[in-house]
């Protein structure tokens, strides 16, 4: 398995990701998504958009708003649970999660103060004074852009239970103890599904969302033995939640967290209802009551998925002798879908056929044209960012009206013609 040194050094020098602020010396936990980390994250998020949301009759999506009202985070319990116990180093002044550290403090062996809680939220102030009437929150999840507009959705779709609204956007947390890349950041992508049930069912809706998520993890490439669950023990358990299964990926720094599903009951529904006064139930046509429907909650980061496709995806081996990094990213992943490549850069006729195909191809497919290095160099740079296809011109091209198509994986050369490389390209790259 690749190590995160060399999987942060690829990112940095390809254009995946960058660490934020970095002329100013990096600010904390926070990095940037470069050409191809823009193109990669695009990807995981219209791929769950269009297999959650488009491909399926019961989930509708929304886009709520990142700041809400104060009072949404106190009804959410946010305000008064969402907290870690940490201590401070009576000597090096250097602050602990409680729970991660001993007795004494782990860098100067100094004495550590009673544990307190700190709140992970961040907080604003809303207009120009600064005082607690306008303190607002930056959300620390998308679900509750999802519970406050419950009533909303369900009666402008008319949805009947069970039926699941879906949200991708920011959140932000205060982590203690940001690290290891993007994998715990201070601000992060969510993308989530309320998916709400007759209560009495949501046992059997909590299983069948483990599986759903695990196998869509797998359908993208993950290997099944970087995936395994984990259940909560109970005094890990979110206020909120009366089950909940991580999905966890075999990370470079060992198992963590890649998607959380939860059983949420009513909770979020009820505290709404009780907090803002209004009606937050749903009536029941059939048996004409009115019921708080149960709630299960499929949660995934997409930074956090997109780390898990790089890892697994990394691959080196040995190709005559000279080693060959390649990503083996799932073909809907890939940043790039096909690079043409001219094989001899000084023929202008070849280099303006190249630039002729890819124009072409554009439309159709996220392309990259480069001839800025001899043939062997242009693979090798395709290989590491995990595009799928080169389209090699060669002055044979000029006369036969063919091109060379490699595939990363195998590498195995085919030699379509130009005017049949479309299609071909587009059969090879369909939609999962
Ligand atoms: N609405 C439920 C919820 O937010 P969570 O387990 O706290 O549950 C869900 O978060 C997912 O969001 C996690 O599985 C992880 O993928 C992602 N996530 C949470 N905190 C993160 C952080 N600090 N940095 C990056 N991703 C994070």
């Amino acid at each position: 398995m690749v190590d995160m040194d060399t999987l942060v050094s690829l990112c940095k020098r390809r254009g995946f990701i960058f660490q934020s602020s970095e002329i100013y010396g990096g600010f904390g936990s926070a990095w940037d998504y470069g050409p191809l980390g823009v193109e990669l994250k695009r990807n995981v998020k219209s791929d769950w958009w269009r297999d959650l949301v488009q491909n399926r009759e019961d989930i509708v999506g929304l886009d709520a708003s990142i700041l809400m009202s104060p009072q949404v985070w106190i009804a959410s319990g946010h305000v008064e649970k969402f907290s870690d116990p940490l201590v401070d180093c009576k000597s090096c002044q250097r602050r602990f999660k409680a729970d991660q550290v001993g007795d004494r403090c782990p860098e100067c062996d100094g004495e550590l103060t009673e544990a307190r809680q700190f709140n992970t939220m961040f907080k604003t102030f809303v207009g120009p004074v600064e005082d607690e009437a306008s303190v607002a929150y930056l959300r620390p999840e998308t679900a509750q852009g999802i519970f406050v507009n419950f009533l909303n959705v369900q009666s402008a779709t008319r949805r009947k239970l069970p039926f699941g609204i879906a949200q991708i956007g920011k959140a932000f947390r205060n982590e203690i103890t940001p690290g290891n890349f993007t994998f715990r950041t201070r601000e992060f992508e969510q993308m989530e599904i309320e998916y709400f049930v007759k209560p009495g069912t949501d046992e059997e809706w909590f299983d069948y969302w483990i599986n759903e998520r695990l196998e869509w993890y797998k359908r993208y490439g993950i290997r099944e033995e970087n995936l395994r669950l984990r259940e909560h023990g109970p005094e890990e358990l979110s206020h909120y939640s009366k089950a909940t299964y991580d999905i966890e990926y075999n990370f470079p720094f060992g198992w963590s967290e890649l998607e959380g599903i939860a059983n949420r009951t009513d909770f979020d529904l009820r505290q709404h209802a009780e907090f803002s006064g209004k009606d937050m139930t749903y009536f029941h046509e059939e048996t004409g009551e009115h019921i708080y429907p149960y709630v299960i909650e499929p949660s995934g980061g997409i930074d956090r998925a997109a780390l898990a496709f790089l890892v697994d995806a990394y691959h080196e081996e040995e190709v005559k002798g000279r080693k060959r990094v390649l990503l083996r990213l799932h073909r809907d992943l890939a940043p790039v879908k096909v690079a043409v490549l001219p094989l001899l850069r000084n023929r202008p006729e070849v280099v303006a056929l190249a630039k002729e195909i890819a124009r072409d191809l554009r439309p159709h497919f996220v392309v990259i044209y480069d001839d800025t290095a001899s043939i062997g160099r242009l693979y090798r740079r395709q290989d590491e960012i995990g595009t799928p296809y080169c389209v090699t011109v060669d002055v044979q091209s000029l006369e036969d009206r063919a091109v060379t198509v490699r595939d990363r994986d195998s590498m195995e050369q085919l030699r379509p013609s130009i005017s049949q490389l479309k299609g071909f390209l587009l059969e090879k790259l369909r939609v999962c």
